[in-house]
Formats: structure tokens, C-alpha cells, sequence
């Protein structure tokens, strides 16, 4: 790629150009003042003057109009398809290049240890989240963005049904404050919630206590939830909830944005953070919770 027609350097090849650019243009305009200076007018003038001055009805040059034509029709396939973005040009090589070290930085870090996972997502965070969520990542009390501090827990499993919840762009589209009266209060709520963090996300451990209420819990999941997140949690038109609490559930989040009661939160879908990254601040917002 890199040695075409010889030049080892793309700025060579452009400054090469540039130069032969001016070169013609000088020749160029030289001939045309030659021409003006010599030249002695004849032929048909217009009927409209401008200001008493008349123009010659000269016919438009062919060559200059198949030019003119030529060049716009190059000029929009050169911008629509023919600039080459993702082969030989500087944009190209630096995409190229920064492929190449995202593919390294993924392969370094496939197996990192959660600490420096961690500590990953702490300097993330700080730069691509902190602007909205704050560095405490409590977003100014929750008013800017949402408290990562409560956010992801059990609590906000229940507040998320009790206050409802749009924006992550799920096919259902939102879930209505109290499932819109089909649950009432926290009650249910909070028994739908422990079977979904004991059985089906397993972000809980069970306990020899739990055999007495596994059946009043899995009757409001299986009859209130399962609906639109499915029996198994993994939803239906609604998010997948065996990933809650998880940095799989911040990723999901990531990669879709959200605009909810809340304010307006832009996608990373994007190449700003690669998947490690995204989990690896997935993984610090969930060391936030207290
Ligand atoms: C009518 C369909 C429907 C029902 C019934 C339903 N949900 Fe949801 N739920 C959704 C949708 C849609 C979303 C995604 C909302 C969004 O875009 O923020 C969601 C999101 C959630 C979230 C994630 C909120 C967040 O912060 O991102 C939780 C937690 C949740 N539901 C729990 C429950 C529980 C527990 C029940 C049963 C008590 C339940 N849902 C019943 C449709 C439903
Ligand atoms: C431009 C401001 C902005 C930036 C930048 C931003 N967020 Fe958010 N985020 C928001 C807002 C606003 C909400 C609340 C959306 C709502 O529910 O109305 C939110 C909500 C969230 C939620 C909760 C989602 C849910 O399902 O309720 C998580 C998790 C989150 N952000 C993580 C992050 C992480 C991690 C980053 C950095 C990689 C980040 N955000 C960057 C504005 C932002």
C-alpha cells in the first residue's frame, strides 16, 4: 500500500500533487492572458445591455461544458462512493490502524481479574460517564442522570415496576408505572423481585428459609412479570432481566441508550468504548451501589 507509484509517504504523493496543481494553473492562466491581451472581439452581440454593456452570444464551449458535467457527476460519486475511506487513504490507514490496536487491547485483557477490571472502568467512567452521572456517579442526586448508586439493586428492581420505565428501546416499549394497576404497592412487587434475583438472575444465595415462599413468589412472576420478560427472565419484548445487576444488564444499556422519565442518555454503539471497556465499566458502575 504504502510504497504506490513508488513514495514511501502519503504526504510525498500530496505534496506532489499540490506542486504539479500550481504548475498547470500558472500555464493555464498565462495562456489565457495571451489570448485576452491579443485578441480582437467579432460576432453577434445580445439585445439586453447591462448597464451598456453587451455581451457576444457565444455558444458554451463543448469541451468546457462536457468538463463541467463530467466534474459534477465525479464529484458526487467521489463523495458517495468513490473516497476511499476504508482502503488507501489517511482516514482509512488510521481506522485500519486503530482496529488493529483495539484487536490487541481485546486480546490483552480477554481474561483480566475483576479488581483491574474495576479499576478499567474507574478511568472510563470517569471520562465517558461522569459528565452526566457525576464522578460519585450518583447524577446530582439522580436529577441529571440516573443514581448509579442505587441503580442495579433490588430496591430498584421494585422502584423500576412501582415508577415504571421507558427508553430502552425494547419492542413492548415501556413498562407503565404499577404495570398500569396490575400490581398495587409493594407487595407483590417485592415478591416477584426475590424470585427474580434468587432463581433466575442467581444474584442472591438461597437459604434453607426460602423453600416456604418459592411458590408465593414464582406465582406473581409467572403470572405478572412472565408476560414480557418470559418465564426463564430472559424476556420477550422486554429486557432480560437474568442479567440484572450484572455488567451484561450495563452493556445492554450502553449499546441502546436510554431516554426515560429521567433525561436523555445517547448510545455507545459507536467505536468510542470497545466490549472489554463497556464491561469493564459495566463491572465499576455496579461497585457504586451502596
Ligand atoms: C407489559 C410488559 C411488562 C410487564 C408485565 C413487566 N415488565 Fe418490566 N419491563 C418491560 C419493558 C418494556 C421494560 C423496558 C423499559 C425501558 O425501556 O426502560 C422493562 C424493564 C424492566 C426492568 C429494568 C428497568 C431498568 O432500569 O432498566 C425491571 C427491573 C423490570 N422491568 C422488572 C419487572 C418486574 C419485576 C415485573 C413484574 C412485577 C415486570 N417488570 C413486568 C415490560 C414489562
Ligand atoms: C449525556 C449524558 C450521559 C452520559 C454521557 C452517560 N449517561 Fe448514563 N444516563 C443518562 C441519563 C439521563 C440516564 C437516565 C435515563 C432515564 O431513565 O431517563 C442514564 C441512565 C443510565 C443507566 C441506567 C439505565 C436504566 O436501565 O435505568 C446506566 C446503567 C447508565 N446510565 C450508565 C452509564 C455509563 C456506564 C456511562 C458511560 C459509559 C453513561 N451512562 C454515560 C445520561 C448519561
Amino acid at each position: 500500500m504504502s510504497d504506490l507509484f513508488g513514495f514511501s509517504n502519503i504526504n510525498e504523493l500530496a505534496l506532489v500533487g499540490a506542486a504539479a496543481t500550481i504548475v498547470i494553473t500558472l500555464i493555464v492562466l498565462a495562456v489565457y492572458f495571451k489570448n485576452i491581451a491579443g485578441s480582437k472581439s467579432s460576432g453577434e452581440l445580445s439585445d439586453g445591455a447591462w448597464d451598456g454593456i453587451k455581451e457576444y452570444k457565444n455558444p458554451l464551449p463543448l469541451g468546457w461544458a462536457i468538463s463541467f458535467l463530467g466534474l459534477g457527476i465525479w464529484a458526487i460519486w467521489y463523495m458517495y462512493a468513490g473516497y476511499p475511506l476504508n482502503a488507501y487513504s489517511q482516514i482509512g490507514e488510521y481506522n485500519e490502524e486503530v482496529a488493529g490496536h483495539n484487536a490487541k487491547f481485546e486480546a490483552k485483557w480477554q481474561n483480566v481479574d475483576e479488581a483491574t477490571l474495576i479499576s478499567m472502568g474507574e478511568s472510563i467512567f470517569s471520562v465517558q460517564c461522569a459528565p452526566c452521572h457525576g464522578l460519585t456517579g450518583d447524577g446530582i442526586d439522580g436529577k441529571m442522570a440516573a443514581d448509579l448508586t442505587k441503580w442495579g439493586t433490588e430496591a430498584s428492581i421494585v422502584s423500576s415496576v412501582l415508577h415504571g420505565s421507558k427508553g430502552l428501546g425494547y419492542e413492548l416499549i415501556e413498562m407503565l408505572p404499577e404495570l398500569d394497576g396490575l400490581v398495587e404497592g409493594e407487595g407483590d412487587v417485592e415478591l416477584a423481585k426475590n424470585y427474580l434475583v434468587k432463581y433466575l438472575a442467581q444474584t442472591k444465595p438461597l437459604t434453607a428459609d426460602d423453600e416456604n415462599t418459592k411458590e408465593a413468589e414464582a406465582e406473581v412472576w409467572n403470572n405478572v412479570c412472565a408476560a414480557c420478560h418470559s418465564e426463564d427472565g430472559k424476556g420477550n419484548g422486554a429486557p432480560d432481566l437474568t442479567n440484572y445487576g450484572k455488567p451484561e444488564f450495563v452493556v445492554d444499556v450502553l449499546n441502546r441508550g436510554k431516554s426515560g422519565y429521567i433525561g436523555n442518555m445517547p448510545p455507545f454503539n459507536d467505536d468510542r468504548l470497545t466490549d472489554i471497556q463497556k464491561r469493564a465499566v459495566g463491572a465499576y458502575v455496579l461497585s457504586l451501589r451502596r
